[in-house]
């Protein structure tokens, strides 16, 4: 079988309005499996969000194509769905109008909608705040309930530009372990861009490392340490250093 999404030679020049050239991708290939946690990590500048932009189909890449084997959907749910480092609530809706607005899109009805919402948002715990307005809750929960909002459009392939970045660890460490249950239970295909060595030693499968001027990739990483995983464990502090590394002279 063919894997889910192939990305074959991706190339992205972007024309800054002074006239220069950035090569933000160069011959990047990737072959994705149903079901993989994919983790995308590298310097600042390397392409990852443009590289998640061109999977989710807002830009065209300037070379190369783009493979999704997307026999399994059904043409009312959507292949990719994108979750920002930014919320990205709408703050005139509560959580749970928030989280039933893709639904709404779907043309689902007022109540099963309703039903539904309530569902994702007991999977990421919020259950009980489906009333407050974004501004209400704290960053982690606005966090989740963005993560809630983009499991409601069904995608296949979940893509998350640094979700977590801007949450202190302990949130973090949490939204970690409930994003791997959802994983599980929902068997969603993830690509989650990560600056952060150890959320991508802690999640994934498989890591891509990435290198900037010109944006590619350098090296990737099968991690087939099994989860829960331990980050005291030699392996996993063995494979930090690995990636460390492979990181610092990517730089
Ligand atoms: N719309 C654009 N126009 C011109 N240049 C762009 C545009 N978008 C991105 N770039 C350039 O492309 C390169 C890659 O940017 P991108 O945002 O994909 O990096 P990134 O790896 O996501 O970085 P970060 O870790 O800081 O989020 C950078 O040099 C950036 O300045
Ligand atoms: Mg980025």
């Amino acid at each position: 079988m063919p894997p889910l999404l192939k990305l074959n030679n991706i190339g992205k020049i972007f024309s800054t309005p002074q006239g220069r050239e950035v090569s933000a991708l160069e011959d990047v290939n990737i072959e994705v499996e149903d079901g993989e946690f994919i983790s995308l990590i590298g310097p600042t500048g390397c392409g990852k969000t443009t590289l998640l932009r061109i999977i989710a189909g807002l830009e065209t890449a300037s070379a190369g194509e783009i493979a999704i084997q997307d026999n399994q959907t059904g043409a009312s749910s959507p292949l990719c769905t994108l979750v920002f480092q930014q919320y990205s609530l709408f703050p005139w809706l509560n959580v749970i109008e928030n989280t039933a607005f893709p639904l709404e899109m779907r043309g689902i009805p007022r109540r099963s909608r309703i039903k539904m919402a309530e569902e994702y948002l007991e999977l990421v715990g919020l259950a009980g705040v489906e009333n407050a307005k974004p501004y209400e809750l704290s960053g982690g929960m606005q966090q989740r309930a963005a993560i809630a909002r983009a499991l409601a459009y069904d995608a296949k392939i979940l893509l998350m530009d640094e979700p977590f970045g801007a949450l202190d660890e302990r949130t973090r460490h949490r939204l970690q372990d409930t994003l791997l249950e959802i994983w599980r239970k929902k068997k969603k295909t993830i690509i989650f861009v990560t600056h952060n060595i150890d959320e991508a030693v802690y999640l994934a499968g498989k890591i891509f490392i990435m290198a900037s001027e010109p944006g590619r990739l350098v090296e990737d990483i099968t991690i087939s340490i099994p989860r829960p995983r331990n980050r005291l464990s030699e392996e996993f502090t063995n494979l930090h250093l690995k990636i460390r590394n492979f990181l610092e002279k990517a730089a």
